[in-house]
Protein backbone atom coordinates (compact mmCIF):
# COMPACT_ATOMS: atom_id res chain seq x y z
CA UNK A 1 0.00 0.00 0.00
CA UNK A 2 1.31 3.50 -0.68
CA UNK A 3 2.37 5.42 2.14
CA UNK A 4 1.98 9.11 0.31
CA UNK A 5 -1.01 10.87 1.10
CA UNK A 6 -4.27 9.77 -0.89
CA UNK A 7 -6.93 12.66 -2.18
CA UNK A 8 -10.18 12.15 -4.08
CA UNK A 9 -11.45 15.00 -5.66
CA UNK A 10 -14.59 15.03 -7.86
CA UNK A 11 -14.81 16.64 -10.97
CA UNK A 12 -11.30 16.95 -11.82
CA UNK A 13 -11.30 16.22 -15.57
CA UNK A 14 -10.89 20.17 -15.97
CA UNK A 15 -10.70 23.55 -14.51
CA UNK A 16 -10.65 23.89 -11.12
CA UNK A 17 -9.93 20.46 -10.39
CA UNK A 18 -7.91 19.32 -12.53
CA UNK A 19 -5.51 22.02 -11.65
CA UNK A 20 -5.62 20.71 -8.07
CA UNK A 21 -5.21 17.23 -8.63
CA UNK A 22 -1.82 18.31 -10.80
CA UNK A 23 -0.87 20.77 -8.25
CA UNK A 24 -0.91 17.82 -5.27
CA UNK A 25 0.05 15.25 -7.22
CA UNK A 26 3.68 17.10 -8.78
CA UNK A 27 4.22 19.47 -5.95
CA UNK A 28 3.36 17.61 -3.08
CA UNK A 29 3.64 13.77 -3.97
CA UNK A 30 -0.08 12.86 -3.45
CA UNK A 31 -1.43 9.82 -5.11
CA UNK A 32 -4.68 11.31 -6.58
CA UNK A 33 -7.78 9.47 -6.92
CA UNK A 34 -8.89 11.73 -10.02
CA UNK A 35 -12.67 11.42 -10.08
CA UNK A 36 -14.77 12.06 -13.54
CA UNK A 37 -18.12 11.21 -15.10
CA UNK A 38 -16.90 10.63 -18.00
CA UNK A 39 -14.64 8.03 -18.60
CA UNK A 40 -12.91 9.57 -21.48
CA UNK A 41 -12.60 12.49 -20.42
CA UNK A 42 -11.29 11.43 -17.17
CA UNK A 43 -8.37 8.98 -18.49
CA UNK A 44 -6.89 12.33 -20.89
CA UNK A 45 -7.16 14.07 -17.59
CA UNK A 46 -4.89 10.94 -16.14
CA UNK A 47 -2.72 10.66 -18.57
CA UNK A 48 -1.79 13.91 -18.63
CA UNK A 49 -1.32 14.42 -15.21
CA UNK A 50 0.82 11.26 -15.18
CA UNK A 51 3.09 12.30 -18.34
CA UNK A 52 4.08 15.30 -15.92
CA UNK A 53 5.65 12.92 -13.04
CA UNK A 54 2.41 12.62 -11.08
CA UNK A 55 0.98 9.85 -9.03
CA UNK A 56 -2.72 9.24 -10.14
CA UNK A 57 -5.84 6.72 -11.09
CA UNK A 58 -9.13 7.62 -13.04
CA UNK A 59 -12.02 6.84 -10.91
CA UNK A 60 -15.71 7.02 -12.11
CA UNK A 61 -17.84 9.15 -10.48
CA UNK A 62 -20.76 10.64 -11.52
CA UNK A 63 -21.61 12.97 -7.86
CA UNK A 64 -25.53 12.65 -8.80
CA UNK A 65 -25.29 8.66 -9.28
CA UNK A 66 -25.30 7.01 -6.03
CA UNK A 67 -23.62 3.77 -7.13
CA UNK A 68 -20.57 4.97 -8.87
CA UNK A 69 -20.36 6.79 -5.76
CA UNK A 70 -20.40 3.51 -3.50
CA UNK A 71 -18.45 1.88 -6.39
CA UNK A 72 -15.74 4.39 -6.05
CA UNK A 73 -16.26 3.69 -2.30
CA UNK A 74 -15.87 0.27 -2.52
CA UNK A 75 -13.18 0.18 -4.77
CA UNK A 76 -10.65 2.50 -2.52
CA UNK A 77 -11.67 0.55 0.49
CA UNK A 78 -10.71 -2.87 -1.47
CA UNK A 79 -7.25 -1.64 -2.74
CA UNK A 80 -6.15 1.21 0.04
CA UNK A 81 -8.57 1.00 3.27
CA UNK A 82 -8.31 4.22 3.71
CA UNK A 83 -8.74 8.18 2.23
CA UNK A 84 -6.95 11.08 3.58
CA UNK A 85 -8.60 13.86 1.29
CA UNK A 86 -12.11 14.39 0.09
CA UNK A 87 -12.28 17.56 -2.22
CA UNK A 88 -15.60 17.96 -3.43
CA UNK A 89 -14.80 20.07 -6.41
CA UNK A 90 -17.63 19.35 -8.88
CA UNK A 91 -20.01 21.94 -9.76
CA UNK A 92 -22.51 23.45 -12.17
CA UNK A 93 -24.80 26.79 -12.32
CA UNK A 94 -27.30 25.20 -14.36
CA UNK A 95 -29.23 27.00 -16.83
CA UNK A 96 -32.44 25.24 -17.04
CA UNK A 97 -35.25 27.82 -17.82
CA UNK A 98 -37.79 26.05 -15.77
CA UNK A 99 -37.14 27.14 -12.23
CA UNK A 100 -37.25 23.81 -10.30
CA UNK A 101 -35.21 21.97 -13.00
CA UNK A 102 -32.69 24.77 -12.50
CA UNK A 103 -32.45 24.16 -8.62
CA UNK A 104 -32.70 20.40 -9.41
CA UNK A 105 -30.13 19.99 -11.29
CA UNK A 106 -27.88 22.70 -9.74
CA UNK A 107 -28.68 21.14 -5.81
CA UNK A 108 -28.05 17.68 -7.34
CA UNK A 109 -24.82 18.35 -8.25
CA UNK A 110 -23.37 21.03 -5.43
CA UNK A 111 -25.56 19.65 -2.53
CA UNK A 112 -26.83 16.31 -2.86
CA UNK A 113 -23.75 14.74 -4.40
CA UNK A 114 -21.23 16.58 -1.23
CA UNK A 115 -23.78 15.06 1.31
CA UNK A 116 -23.54 11.73 -0.13
CA UNK A 117 -20.23 11.29 -0.49
CA UNK A 118 -19.06 12.90 2.96
CA UNK A 119 -21.41 10.17 4.65
CA UNK A 120 -20.24 7.31 1.31
CA UNK A 121 -16.30 8.17 2.38
CA UNK A 122 -16.45 8.82 6.44
CA UNK A 123 -15.33 5.31 7.82
CA UNK A 124 -12.78 5.11 5.45
CA UNK A 125 -11.75 8.71 6.28
CA UNK A 126 -11.66 7.44 9.71
CA UNK A 127 -9.05 5.15 8.91
CA UNK A 128 -6.47 8.32 8.32
CA UNK A 129 -4.79 9.89 10.78
CA UNK A 130 -5.10 13.79 9.32
CA UNK A 131 -8.52 13.42 7.56
CA UNK A 132 -9.76 16.75 5.99
CA UNK A 133 -12.31 17.06 3.87
CA UNK A 134 -12.58 20.27 1.29
CA UNK A 135 -15.54 21.69 -0.13
CA UNK A 136 -15.42 24.05 -3.08
CA UNK A 137 -17.72 26.88 -2.49
CA UNK A 138 -18.09 30.28 -3.51
CA UNK A 139 -18.25 33.80 -2.35
CA UNK A 140 -21.55 33.70 -4.17
CA UNK A 141 -23.02 31.51 -1.29
CA UNK A 142 -21.98 33.63 1.08
CA UNK A 143 -25.31 35.36 2.41
CA UNK A 144 -23.68 38.57 4.31
CA UNK A 145 -21.40 39.20 1.26
CA UNK A 146 -23.95 38.70 -1.67
CA UNK A 147 -26.70 40.35 -0.27
CA UNK A 148 -24.52 43.82 0.40
CA UNK A 149 -25.09 45.75 -2.26
CA UNK A 150 -21.15 46.78 -2.20
CA UNK A 151 -20.12 43.38 -3.46
CA UNK A 152 -18.86 43.12 -6.81
CA UNK A 153 -21.28 40.41 -8.55
CA UNK A 154 -24.56 42.36 -6.46
CA UNK A 155 -26.28 42.49 -9.88
CA UNK A 156 -25.28 39.02 -10.90
CA UNK A 157 -27.18 37.25 -7.60
CA UNK A 158 -27.93 33.80 -9.82
CA UNK A 159 -30.75 32.28 -7.31
CA UNK A 160 -30.18 28.81 -7.80
CA UNK A 161 -25.94 28.99 -8.00
CA UNK A 162 -25.80 31.16 -5.07
CA UNK A 163 -28.54 29.38 -2.41
CA UNK A 164 -26.69 25.93 -3.62
CA UNK A 165 -23.77 27.13 -2.22
CA UNK A 166 -24.83 28.78 0.60
CA UNK A 167 -26.48 25.34 1.31
CA UNK A 168 -23.07 23.67 0.66
CA UNK A 169 -21.33 26.02 3.35
CA UNK A 170 -24.34 25.14 5.45
CA UNK A 171 -23.43 20.95 4.73
CA UNK A 172 -19.93 22.38 5.46
CA UNK A 173 -20.86 23.53 9.42
CA UNK A 174 -23.18 20.87 9.81
CA UNK A 175 -20.41 17.76 9.43
CA UNK A 176 -17.69 19.75 11.03
CA UNK A 177 -19.53 18.76 13.72
CA UNK A 178 -20.92 15.70 12.66
CA UNK A 179 -17.39 14.29 12.19
CA UNK A 180 -15.03 16.50 15.05
CA UNK A 181 -15.25 13.36 17.46
CA UNK A 182 -13.91 10.86 14.15
CA UNK A 183 -11.52 13.41 13.73
CA UNK A 184 -12.31 14.48 10.45
CA UNK A 185 -11.69 18.43 9.36
CA UNK A 186 -14.73 19.54 7.28
CA UNK A 187 -14.31 23.21 6.04
CA UNK A 188 -14.70 24.95 2.60
CA UNK A 189 -13.25 27.02 0.12
CA UNK A 190 -13.90 30.47 -2.29
CA UNK A 191 -11.54 29.78 -5.25
CA UNK A 192 -12.22 33.13 -6.70
CA UNK A 193 -13.54 34.49 -9.78
CA UNK A 194 -11.52 31.58 -12.42
CA UNK A 195 -11.22 31.70 -15.93
CA UNK A 196 -12.92 28.31 -16.74
CA UNK A 197 -15.68 26.92 -18.77
CA UNK A 198 -18.20 27.42 -16.07
CA UNK A 199 -18.11 31.18 -16.61
CA UNK A 200 -16.83 30.82 -20.23
CA UNK A 201 -13.54 31.62 -19.24
CA UNK A 202 -14.10 35.66 -17.75
CA UNK A 203 -12.87 34.91 -14.60
CA UNK A 204 -9.47 36.88 -13.67
CA UNK A 205 -7.70 33.82 -11.46
CA UNK A 206 -5.68 31.55 -13.53
CA UNK A 207 -6.59 28.03 -12.52
CA UNK A 208 -3.35 27.76 -10.65
CA UNK A 209 -4.23 30.54 -8.57
CA UNK A 210 -7.43 28.90 -7.39
CA UNK A 211 -5.88 25.09 -7.13
CA UNK A 212 -3.51 27.68 -4.64
CA UNK A 213 -6.86 28.59 -2.33
CA UNK A 214 -7.86 25.29 -2.47
CA UNK A 215 -4.83 23.29 -1.72
CA UNK A 216 -4.36 25.61 1.46
CA UNK A 217 -7.48 24.04 2.70
CA UNK A 218 -6.14 20.43 2.17
CA UNK A 219 -2.58 21.03 3.15
CA UNK A 220 -3.55 21.88 6.73
CA UNK A 221 -1.96 20.18 9.72
CA UNK A 222 -3.70 17.68 12.01
CA UNK A 223 -4.51 20.29 14.74
CA UNK A 224 -5.51 22.37 11.95
CA UNK A 225 -9.03 24.52 12.45
CA UNK A 226 -12.26 22.83 11.17
CA UNK A 227 -15.72 24.06 9.90
CA UNK A 228 -14.50 27.84 8.70
CA UNK A 229 -14.74 29.11 5.15
CA UNK A 230 -11.87 30.68 3.39
CA UNK A 231 -11.34 32.98 1.60
CA UNK A 232 -8.88 33.04 -2.07
CA UNK A 233 -6.02 34.75 0.77
CA UNK A 234 -6.80 31.86 3.77
CA UNK A 235 -8.65 34.64 5.63
CA UNK A 236 -12.43 33.63 6.89
CA UNK A 237 -15.12 34.86 5.25
CA UNK A 238 -18.88 35.31 6.90
CA UNK A 239 -21.05 32.80 6.16
N1 LIG B 1 -14.71 29.26 -11.92
C1 LIG B 1 -15.08 30.09 -10.96
O1 LIG B 1 -15.02 31.34 -11.09
C2 LIG B 1 -15.56 29.55 -9.64
C3 LIG B 1 -15.77 30.46 -8.59
C4 LIG B 1 -16.21 29.98 -7.37
C5 LIG B 1 -16.44 28.62 -7.21
N2 LIG B 1 -16.24 27.76 -8.25
C6 LIG B 1 -16.49 26.33 -8.02
O2 LIG B 1 -15.33 25.60 -8.38
C7 LIG B 1 -15.71 24.25 -8.71
C8 LIG B 1 -15.04 23.85 -10.01
O3 LIG B 1 -15.59 24.64 -11.05
P1 LIG B 1 -14.77 25.10 -12.35
O4 LIG B 1 -14.81 26.58 -12.38
O5 LIG B 1 -13.50 24.37 -12.44
O6 LIG B 1 -15.80 24.61 -13.49
P2 LIG B 1 -15.65 23.61 -14.73
O7 LIG B 1 -14.40 23.86 -15.47
O8 LIG B 1 -16.96 23.71 -15.44
O9 LIG B 1 -15.52 22.18 -14.03
C9 LIG B 1 -16.59 21.61 -13.34
C10 LIG B 1 -16.27 20.15 -13.10
O10 LIG B 1 -17.39 19.55 -12.42
C11 LIG B 1 -17.70 18.36 -13.13
N3 LIG B 1 -19.06 17.91 -12.92
C12 LIG B 1 -20.23 18.53 -13.24
N4 LIG B 1 -21.27 17.74 -12.95
C13 LIG B 1 -20.76 16.58 -12.45
C14 LIG B 1 -21.30 15.38 -11.99
N5 LIG B 1 -22.63 15.15 -12.00
N6 LIG B 1 -20.47 14.41 -11.52
C15 LIG B 1 -19.13 14.60 -11.52
N7 LIG B 1 -18.54 15.71 -11.98
C16 LIG B 1 -19.36 16.68 -12.44
C17 LIG B 1 -17.42 18.67 -14.59
O11 LIG B 1 -17.37 17.49 -15.36
P3 LIG B 1 -17.73 17.47 -16.94
O12 LIG B 1 -16.50 17.93 -17.66
O13 LIG B 1 -18.09 16.05 -17.20
O14 LIG B 1 -18.88 18.42 -17.13
C18 LIG B 1 -16.07 19.36 -14.41
O15 LIG B 1 -15.06 18.41 -14.24
C19 LIG B 1 -17.24 24.25 -8.76
O16 LIG B 1 -17.75 23.72 -7.55
C20 LIG B 1 -17.59 25.72 -8.87
O17 LIG B 1 -18.88 26.02 -8.38
C21 LIG B 1 -15.80 28.19 -9.46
Amino acid sequence: MSSAQLALITGANKGIGYQVALTLATQNKYHILLGARNKDEGEKATKAIEELGGSVEFIQLDVTDDATIFAARDFITKKYGKLDVLINNAGVASRESSVSAQLYDTYKVNVFGPAVLIEAFTDLLEKSDNARIVNVSSTMGSITTFSDPAFEFYNHTYASYNSSKSALNSLTACYAVLLEKKGIKVNCVDPGFTATDLNGHRGYRTTNEAAESVNRAVLIEKDGPTGKYFAIDGSTLPW
